[in-house]
Formats: structure tokens, C-alpha cells, sequence
């Protein structure tokens, strides 16, 4: 069985733990989209691993990750990636793949990143200053480069600079430092002979693995909320992260596609800027005094709400969720009564999806049903019956609010502390 596993909200979900806990009964784990804004966290035996670019399956061994095509790589960022890895002994070597089609980050889309929303003022983004929106400009405008281009070190040296003269005259037109054609030049063509050995055509290699009876699991970066086309725009990552983003970004056609797995918290957090109806300080300020809800990549807190069920109707919708994995449900432990949002009140109308402007989404306030708490710890919970019963009947609650069946229930950040229903 082939399965995508998505982000149903805005993000850090627990993509990483889940996909980590799936990859046991997989061949192979492929991202398929996005780039290093992408932060997922698994822990096992007591050692934090936080994935960038490298598949959260990496952590098993005998499984093949793959970095696929629509994934926009910095390639000096991906070998620190690998070698950290490395230090904590995870092997390497040929388990990984990575797409000779995949396009590259620069320097300069770091840089514009950041001068973008310095312009932007109040109005920012709040991104990871990865230079993640700048690269896929670049590849939608037909101008970037690719993992086949780096390993040719006389084409790319030739590309590279065409492109550095380029956005040094946007750089300079904005105050910013110019790029050093030499440096970029150096450290690139050095991880370039470092990645070598892992770059090939993927789409091949996925094929073949297909043609094998061999099991894929998709691996989505950020959340159904976050998509360029269906998220809260403008505040949104710059790729397809719904289930879509997932054919296109492996060359995986949608036919041999069997499951869609969604990933929510039983609360919600978003990090950036951007509407979020269900925001709310109380939840906020006793998720960060337990230390919890501190962004992977940037470390930055995590802004915290109550769960969205409207937010996650349209995300089973969009992505055609079949099943579900409900994570940090111990998140909520402490509660004596939980919030859950059914629907938004836009002015004296009461609305089911949230809106597609922006500017009416910042206007909807959220109509609340509670929920007793179960103020019992949860951690370590093995199966769904170890769990106090307002837990469960929370988890159901949001499951069929949500509109697909509840499949895993995660009760902490380790591999054991995952239920299966
Ligand atoms: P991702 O980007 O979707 O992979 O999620 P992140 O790794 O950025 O953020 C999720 C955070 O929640 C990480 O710190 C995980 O270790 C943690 N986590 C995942 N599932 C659970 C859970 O059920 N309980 C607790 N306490 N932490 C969890
Ligand atoms: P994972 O895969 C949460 C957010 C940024 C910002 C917006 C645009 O760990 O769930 P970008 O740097 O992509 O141009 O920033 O998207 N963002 C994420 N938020 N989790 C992520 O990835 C994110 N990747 C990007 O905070 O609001
Ligand atoms: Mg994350």
C-alpha cells in the first residue's frame, strides 16, 4: 500500500514521529516537496533527530529515503544534514536518493528572502528565511538551477554566475550585500562532489521500486494551510503541500496512490504570521510553560489555538483524507474543559469552510462546543482502551468532525507511545 501523509493544519503536526512509527511497515520514504523550512522531529531511544531535507524513515534501517524532484535543495545545508545524522549513527550511504531534478537554493534566495520581508514591513510572513519562496520563483519562472546542473561542475560554474550577476544588481538595487560568485562557486561545487554519489533520476528508481511490489510512503513538509494554492495565502509556503504535491513532486502518478493519511495535534499551533481563528493565549502560555511548542527549524514559539474542525473538514477534502493520526493528545492532559471550533460566525453568518480571502478569514470568529477534560496523564498509554474515556471520546469527536476515521493516537514524541486503532 502506497500512502501520502499530510499536514492537516498549519504545520508540525508530528509528521516526523508519525512517518518515523509508518516506516516500519514501508520500503521506501520519499519528501516530495518543500525544502529545509521543513523541521521534523523523531525521537527514539532517547536521541532527538530533527530531519530537514533527509526523510524521516532514515532512522530505520534496510529503507530507502528519497528526496524527490519537487523538493528545492541547499545543498551545502543537506550535506551538514547528512553529516549530523552521521554524528548521531545513522547510516547513510546508499539508502539515500536524491532527484537530479530537484532545484537548488541559493545564497541569493536566502538573501531575498530576507530583504522580501524586510519591504513587507508589518505585512511579513514571518518565513523561515530559508530562501524557500525566492527558489521556487526562480523554478516557475524557468531561471533555476538543478541537482543535474551542480554536478556538472563546467555548467554549473557558467549558470552560476549568469545568476549571481543577476541578483547582485536586484540585491544592490535593495541595500543588501552583494554574493560572491567565487565563494558560492567554492562551497557548492564541494558539496556537490559529497552528493554525487546519492544523485539519480528518482522517477526511475520509484517506478522500478513499484513494479516490485515495493511499499511507498510520501512524506509531506509544513500543512494543508500553509499550500500555495489552497492555504491562507499570501501567508503559505511556496509548494504544493496537500496530497497533490505528492505525484508531481515524486513523478508517482495518482493511480498508484492507495491511502491518504492525515496528521493533526488535537490542538493547533501555527508559527509565522497569518490568520488563525482559533489563537488562543490560554492554551499558548501552558503549552510553553511545559516547553512544548518551539519551532525545529527556527526555534521560534509556536503560536496555539484550540482545535479547528473547520480547518480540518476542508483539509480531508482537499487531500481526500482517509485516515487519521491524531498527535501531543497529552498535550491537553491538564484541562478541565477543552474547546473544539465546529463552524465561524463571519459577521451574523455562520460559515462551514473557512474563507478563500484572507481578509474575511481574520474576520471569522470561531463557535466553540467544550469537552470535559481528563486531567489524567496519558503517556503512557498503549492501546486506545488505556485511555481515560473523555480522551477518547474527545478523540472520536474531533475524528468525525473532521470527516475521516481515526486511525493513530499519538501520546508522546516516542516511537512506543503511538496507538494504533
Ligand atoms: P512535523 O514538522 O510535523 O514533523 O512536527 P515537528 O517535529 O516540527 O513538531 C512536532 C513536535 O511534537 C515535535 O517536538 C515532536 O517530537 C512532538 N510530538 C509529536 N507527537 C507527539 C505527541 O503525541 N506528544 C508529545 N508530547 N509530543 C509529540
Ligand atoms: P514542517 O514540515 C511550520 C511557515 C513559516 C512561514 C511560512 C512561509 O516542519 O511542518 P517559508 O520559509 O516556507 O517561505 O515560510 O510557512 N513554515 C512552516 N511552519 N512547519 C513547517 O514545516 C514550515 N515550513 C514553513 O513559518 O509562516
Ligand atoms: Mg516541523
Amino acid at each position: 500500500m502506497n500512502t501520502i501523509l499530510v499536514g492537516a493544519q498549519w504545520g508540525d503536526e508530528g509528521k516526523g514521529k508519525i512517518i518515523d512509527f509508518l516506516t516500519e511497515d514501508a520500503h521506501i520514504v520519499v519528501r516530495s516537496q518543500g525544502g529545509n523550512n521543513a523541521g521534523h522531529t523523531v525521537i527514539h531511544a532517547g536521541t532527538k533527530y530533527v530531519l530537514h531535507l533527509i526523510p524521516s524513515g532514515i532512522l530505520r534501517p534496510g529503507k530507502t529515503c528519497v528526496i524527490g524532484n519537487g523538493v528545492v535543495i541547499d545543498p551545502v545545508a543537506l550535506v551538514g544534514e547528512i553529516e549530523g545524522m552521521k554524528k548521531l549513527k545513522v547510516k547513510i550511504g546508499k539508502n539515500l536518493l536524491i532527484s537530479d531534478a530537484a532545484h537548488i537554493v541559493f545564497p541569493y534566495h536566502r538573501a531575498l528572502d530576507e530583504q522580501r520581508e524586510i519591504a513587507k514591513g508589518k505585512n511579513k510572513i514571518g518565513t523561515t528565511k530559508r530562501g524557500i519562496g525566492p527558489a521556487y520563483g526562480d523554478k516557475a519562472a524557468r531561471t533555476g538551477l538543478r541537482m543535474c546542473d551542480l554536478i556538472q561542475p563546467d555548467v554549473f560554474s557558467a549558470k552560476l554566475q549568469a545568476k549571481i550577476k543577476e541578483n547582485n544588481a536586484i540585491l544592490k538595487a535593495l541595500g543588501a550585500k552583494p554574493i560572491s560568485f567565487k565563494e558560492v562557486n567554492d562551497t557548492y561545487l564541494g558539496a556537490a562532489e559529497k552528493l554525487r554519489p546519492f544523485v539519480t533520476n528518482t522517477v526511475v528508481f520509484l517506478h522500478n521500486a513499484l513494479k516490485a511490489g515495493r511499499e511507498i510512503l510520501f512524506e509531506g513538509a509544513q500543512g494543508t494551510f500553509l499550500d500555495i494554492d489552497h492555504g491562507t495565502y499570501p501567508f503559505v509556503t511556496s509548494s504544493n503541500t496537500t496530497a497533490g504535491g505528492a505525484c508531481t513532486g515524486s513523478g508517482v502518478p495518482p493511480h498508484r496512490m492507495d491511502r491518504v493519511l492525515g496528521v493533526m495535534k488535537a490542538y493547533t499551533t501555527r508559527v509565522g504570521e497569518g490568520p488563525f481563528p482559533t489563537e488562543d493565549a490560554e492554551i499558548s502560555d501552558m503549552l510553553h510553560a511545559m516547553g512544548r511548542e518551539f519551532g525545529a527549524t527556527t526555534g521560534r514559539a509556536r503560536r496555539c489555538g484550540w482545535f479547528d474542525a473547520v480547518a480540518t473538514r476542508y483539509a480531508t477534502m482537499i487531500n481526500g483524507i482517509d485516515e487519521l493520526a491524531v498527535t501531543n493528545l497529552d498535550g491537553l492532559d491538564k484541562l478541565a474543559r477543552i474547546r473544539v471550533c465546529t463552524h465561524y460566525k463571519l459577521g451574523r453568518k455562520t460559515i462551514e469552510v473557512p474563507p478563500t480571502d484572507t481578509r474575511l478569514l481574520v474576520q471569522c470568529t470561531p463557535v466553540y462546543t467544550e469537552f470535559p477534560g481528563w486531567q489524567t496523564a496519558t503517556e503512557n498509554a498503549k492501546k486506545f482502551t488505556d485511555l481515560p474515556a473523555n480522551a477518547r471520546k474527545y478523540l472520536h469527536a474531533i475524528a468525525e468532525l473532521t470527516g475521516a476515521k481515526l486511525r493513530i493516537a499519538s501520546v508522546g514524541p516516542g516511537r512506543e507511545q503511538t496507538i494504533v486503532l
